[in-house]
């Protein structure tokens, strides 16, 4: 990534760490937009993301997730990107995200996960036993995560803290004209 071209910081991370959130309260203090890689595909096909996975499958799911990551990515105005948790799995997404953005992967040990993502809205992929869906994919996405300039362990912490956080890091990567290719 160019650093001095860069105006955008990606949040990566597994269902329930906390994306949405402090993607919203970076938004807030940095004054960039927020947007949402979910948000711009229920925008985009004008149906729920259940009912694309439930219609057209995972695969057809990740196609627009693809697009709709990639548009988002290639927009002029500053901006906090929020995206899904599956958003990582295909390497072109990984490229592109690096290639234009600070890439933040959020954290969480699985008993706050599991507490997180029972009290939302339906996810198509912790359907049956949340609990059981999380453990599994937990290990299958095992890495997957790793290729972000920064990971920061959300377990415990407030949004508060850990928007602060990812801030002092994107600071230091800049201030420092550290490489983060
Ligand atoms: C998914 C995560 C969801 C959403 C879809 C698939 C995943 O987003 O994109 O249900 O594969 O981990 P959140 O991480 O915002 O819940």
């Amino acid at each position: 990534m160019d650093s001095r071209a860069v105006n955008k910081l990606v949040l990566i991370g597994f269902m329930g760490t906390g994306k949405s959130s402090v993607s919203r309260e970076l938004s807030e203090q940095l004054g960039w937009a927020r947007m949402d890689s979910d948000d711009e595909i229920v925008l985009r096909e004008q149906r729920t993301i259940a009912d694309i996975f439930s219609s057209d499958g995972e695969q057809r799911f990740r196609d627009i997730e693809s697009e709709a990551i990639s548009d988002i990515l290639h927009r002029e105005e500053p901006a906090v990107v929020a995206t899904g948790g599956g958003a990582v799995l295909r390497e072109r997404n990984r490229a592109l995200m690096l290639e234009k953005s600070f890439v933040v992967a959020l954290a969480a040990d699985a008993d706050s996960i599991i507490a997180r993502v029972s009290q939302d809205e339906e996810r198509p992929l912790l359907q049956g036993d949340a609990g059981a869906r999380v453990h599994a994919l937990l290990e299958q996405r095992r890495g997957a995560y790793d290729f972000a300039h920064a990971t920061i362990d959300t377990t415990g912490m407030s949004v508060k803290d850990v928007a602060r956080d990812i801030l002092q890091r994107l600071h230091d990567a800049f201030e420092t004209g550290k490489s983060i290719e």
